[in-house]
């Protein structure tokens, strides 16, 4: 990446403020009764564990998880490819680069808000290829396949991405029952929106920004799918908008733990009981820092709307129903031809009168 240039930064917004809380903050859950034993063995445990998941998912939006099954030295691997990948030249790095087409491959440009986030990231579909509307046209309902442009350097790149992606998507349906059972609903309700699940995982790497109050790793935003388990290293960065104060947190690294955070699906789902909350990354002066999202999504052709027993006269639907393919292409297009709209969001969908 370049040197910096404070020149491009036009929104103030993407500014981080200096004084940041760091705080506990976000609740840490011990998953091992879900986990480790058969969920029928320890109902109270279970039952515990998801007023834990329905406090958290109420009052932050975020947590972190420990003793969740994912293999420390499957997460170690993929940390090291990571790295070994980062550590390329630009030039080698951009021969995967990412397309106006296809959303997956390498990039060093992507925008938050329309201002470019310090990062550069290589982006992979867990369960290729993955299919999605051609455009955002509402009208066409032609789909494309996209593969992963996997790089020849590191070798073991492609594998240890894969076995990585394989245990966090086990995590990731399990953390789905649980937040179910925490709605009040069947373990299994949300199971079938995930049979052609279009979920993906990101390698990020922040370089070290001599400007660290001018700009911003990732700049505030929402995640637009339904949850999001971070994998991030010691030197820490993310912070969350906590929900009490509107104040931004600090999420302080816990060595193997995972951050795992409810997405706009979840929201709409819930017809806003659990709210997508709103993040960004601090970059750090002298450390570069690596972190590993996956994002875990439904499948292109989900039509999202609040689900009808969570909805009644009292609480009526506060969302029309979308699609989430042509949400996420709409999205992936103004941030690769950085449009200077607005980012497409759920509320664009909400309910009048
Ligand atoms: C994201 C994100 C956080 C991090 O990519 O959506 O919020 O710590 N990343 O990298
Ligand atoms: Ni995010």
């Amino acid at each position: 990446m370049g040197d910096f240039d404070p020149a491009f930064i036009q929104d103030t917004e993407h500014r981080p403020k200096p004084a940041v809380i760091e705080a506990d903050g976000i609740p840490k859950i011990d998953l091992s009764p879900y986990i480790t034993s058969s969920p029928n063995t320890n109902t109270a445990a279970i039952h515990n564990l998801v007023d834990q998941i329905r406090d958290a998912c109420k009052n932050w939006g975020f947590f972190q998880v420990i003793n969740h099954g994912v293999p420390i030295e499957s997460r170690e691997k993929i940390q090291l490819a990571a790295k070994r990948f980062f550590d390329q030249s630009t030039e080698e790095k951009r021969k995967v680069k990412r397309s106006e087409r296809n959303p997956f491959g390498y990039s060093d440009t992507e925008h938050t808000k329309n201002v470019r986030d310090w990062k550069e990231v290589f982006d992979f579909t867990v369960n290729a290829p993955a299919v999605m509307p051609a455009s955002c046209e509402p009208d066409d309902e032609e789909t494309a396949e996209y593969d992963n442009p996997w790089p020849q350097y590191p070798p073991e790149l492609r594998e240890v991405c894969e076995e990585y992606a394989k245990h966090v998507q086990k995590l990731s349906y399990k953390l789905l029952a649980l937040i179910s059972l925490s709605l009040n609903l069947p373990e299994d309700r949300f199971e079938p929106f995930f049979k052609d699940h279009g979920s993906y995982a990101r390698l990020s790497h922040y370089p070290p920004c001599l400007a660290p109050d001018l700009a911003l790793g990732v700049g505030r935003h929402k995640d637009g799918g339904a949850l999001t388990i971070l994998a991030q290293d010691d030197v820490g960065g993310l912070e969350v908008k906590r929900k009490s104060d509107r104040k931004w947190i600090f999420v302080k690294p816990t060595p193997n733990a995972f951050i795992i955070n409810v997405g706009d699906v979840i929201q709409v789902w819930s017809n806003d009981a659990y709210e997508s909350v709103e993040h960004r990354v601090r970059v750090n002066s002298t450390k570069e820092r690596f972190s590993i999202p996956f994002f875990m999504n439904p499948a292109h052709y989900t039509m999202v709307e609040p689900l009808a027993e969570l909805t009644n006269e009292q609480n009526p639907a506060k969302y029309k129903a979308y699609n989430r393919g042509k949400f996420f292409v709409a999205r992936k297009y103004s941030n690769f031809k950085k449009l200077d709209v607005e980012n497409l969001q759920i509320y664009h969908f909400k309910k009048t009168g």
